[in-house]
């Protein structure tokens, strides 16, 4: 059974009083337990909204998503999710430790677990000696890490990321996908949106293409290059998408 279940998963938001936007297009999709996917597509083009979907902060105006056979709203769910947002935000003048006391706290962890995992996590994400310092005084990348220390405080089986890697540097990017690589040998599912391709392409073995809330591609990375004859994931990118574009501007031309 799939652990991450989408079945015409749909969302159309609505603007003022009349204005509609698709934000997912009857979005079908199966992850199996233990993978690392990818959720691929341009701005605005529904991964944010899909994860959004899964989690249950948003409700779908159509369609049904599936976690470990849960609905989003399930609370028992909740607990084995962890999830780091696009542009997450945090109280500034907690510590990087405070904060991780304060996600523990939201799960009612009891005291010495939480020392334990808090310890654990500071180790994995490379920030033991800067626990005590404020968060104002971190950086992108170090923010970037204590959220995603923050995401696993739970011990989640399975793991949402909106963009990890966003304004990172080259190194921070190394740092998070081999702890990506680490989290996936432990076994964790990790469902992943970003736009940085290259990284994508090297951990990911199986991504979903999303483009104006549709899914144009979706399988492993190597039948999907062979298919697009592509020799990198930014090629079968481009092609995916201006492939679709084309059709849409023909068949405009031909109405
Ligand atoms: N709250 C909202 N109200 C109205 N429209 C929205 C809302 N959230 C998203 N949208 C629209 O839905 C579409 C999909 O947005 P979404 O944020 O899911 O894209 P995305 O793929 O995550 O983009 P990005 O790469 O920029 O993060 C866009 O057209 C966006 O403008
Ligand atoms: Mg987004």
């Amino acid at each position: 059974m799939a652990i991450i279940e989408t079945k015409d998963l749909t969302k159309i938001y609505t603007i003022g009083r009349k204005r509609t936007v698709v934000g997912l297009d009857h979005l079908t999709l199966e992850i199996e337990e233990g993978e690392l996917f990818g959720i691929l597509g341009p701005n605005g083009s529904g991964k944010t909204t899909c994860l959004k979907l899964l989690l249950g902060t948003l409700f779908p105006t159509s369609g049904e998503a599936y976690i470990m056979g849960k609905t989003p709203y399930d609370v028992s769910m909740k607990k084995e999710v962890g999830f780091l947002p696009e542009n997450p935000y945090y109280y500034e003048y907690l510590t990087g430790r405070e904060l991780l006391i304060f996600y523990g706290k939201l799960f009612d962890m009891d005291k010495d677990a939480l020392n334990e995992k808090i310890e654990e996590l500071l180790n994995l994400v490379g920030l033991h000696n800067t626990q005590k310092l404020s968060l104002r005084h971190y950086s992108k990348g170090m923010l970037e890490r204590i959220g995603l220390a923050a995401s696993l405080i739970n011990d989640p089986k399975i793991l949402i990321l909106d963009e990890p890697t966003t304004g990172l540097d080259p190194i921070g990017c190394r740092d998070t996908r081999n702890l990506l690589i680490q989290l996936k040998e432990m076994g964790k599912t990790i469902l992943l949106s970003s736009h940085f391709l290259s990284e994508v392409e090297r951990v990911c073995s199986r991504i979903a293409i999303l483009h104006r809330g549709l899914l144009l591609a979706l399988g492993r990375l190597d039948e999907l290059m062979s298919k697009y004859k592509s020799s990198n994931l930014e090629d079968l990118f481009v092609k995916t998408i201006n492939e679709y574009d084309e059709k849409i501007k023909s068949q405009g031309v031909a109405q």
